[in-house]
């Protein structure tokens, strides 16, 4: 894998494998209608939905000659190999070896070996290892009053690394959000106490004036935080402007395709605005989300984990934090500590 950065151990390493990671929307396997590709930590992997609606995801790897099983179909809720046609049914058991005739014994070895998966917030989710617990809990989703928005998924080929410091940082604000959000905003960052925000996320709370879409001066209270290793969540309460008193949350995922290219989409709930359309309300975060992506595929290369090859001030405390307990995550240790 692309290594400028040092970080040559932790895309393989197992601490980055026992996780969750976001690899489409659920609309995606419904819109394939068949299996789809996704790329993860460096390998493939293929995902589809069976004739029930579960979604079974393994490597995009066929036991027999190593074809994409990504390149080929669904028939009765199995997977069809694209090469010779040997079938696998949503647990990853090979059901039928076309050559072979039906009846014939099939050797464990060309079983699939599935991986763990969850569809939530219109999200699919899935792990290349075993992990310890699940995507992290947001509570608005279950609360009729929010309506949830997905963003769909995009790839930038950018560094999931250099994606979550930028989603840990409101400094970069005044200067590449200055079409959107930023402009005329104070740049001075006030000091910020890393604290557990709840029992998934590790942030700051803060309070912070930008403009809205429509130009106005909005006043909005804050928390910004990570969960390990790539996920980000703002929650956003209005304290002025045209939507006071209402809140937002942001969950933004990154998941790293490779060291250099990762998978971005986000996912907003909102207790307001109902009545707009979904990509009209959409719009105004896709474009903060722009301003991002073109300034992170600018930089090439890894974020260095270590702290000592880059320059890190007051305003980028939440970051230097995400790194320090990333990489206990990727050395097997209580990151935590
Ligand atoms: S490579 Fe898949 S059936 Fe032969
Ligand atoms: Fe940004």
């Amino acid at each position: 894998m692309a290594n400028a950065s040092g970080n040559e151990s932790i895309w393989a390493s197992a601490g980055l494998a026992d996780q969750w990671y976001v690899v489409a929307e659920t609309t995606d396997l419904d819109a394939a209608r068949g299996p789809i590709a996704v790329g993860l930590l460096g390998g493939t992997y293929v995902v589809w939905r069976g004739d029930d609606g579960a979604p079974t995801a393994a490597p995009d790897r066929c036991p027999h000659r190593e074809a994409p099983l990504s390149l080929g179909r669904i028939e009765h809720g199995c997977l069809v190999c694209p090469y010779h046609g040997w079938t696998f049914d949503r647990d990853g058991r090979c059901v039928a070896v076309p050559s072979s005739g039906a009846g014939s014994a099939i050797a464990s070895a060309g079983h699939l070996r599935t991986l763990p998966i969850r569809e939530r917030y219109g999200l699919v989710w899935i792990s290349p290892g075993t992990p310890s617990g699940e995507p992290p809990h947001i509570p608005q989703d279950g609360d009729p009053s929010f309506r949830r928005l997905n963003s769909g998924v995009e790839t930038w080929a950018a560094s999931a690394t250099r994606m979550v410091d930028n989603f840990c940082d409101v400094a970069h604000f005044p200067w590449v959000h200055a079409g959107t959000i930023g402009s005329d905003t104070d740049p001075v960052v006030a000091p910020v106490t890393i604290e557990p925000l709840d029992a998934d996320f590790t942030g700051y709370q803060y309070t912070v004036e930008v403009h809205d879409e429509h130009g106005d001066d909005v006043r909005q209270r804050m928390s910004t935080g990570f969960h390990l290793p790539f996920l980000v969540r703002s929650n956003t309460t209005f304290e002025t402007g045209r939507r006071a008193g209402h809140d937002r949350v942001l969950l933004l995922c990154t998941t790293p395709i490779d060291g250099v290219n990762s998978l971005f989409t986000f996912v907003s709930w909102r207790n307001h605005d109902h009545d707009v359309l979904a990509a009209d309300a959409l719009a105004f975060d896709r474009a903060i989300g722009d301003e991002d992506r073109a300034m992170l595929e600018r930089i090439p290369g890894e974020l260095p984990l270590d702290n000592s090859s880059t320059v890190s001030v007051r305003s980028d405390r939440l970051s230097v934090e995400w790194r320090r307990q990333l990489a206990s995550l990727v050395a097997g240790a209580d990151s935590t500590t």
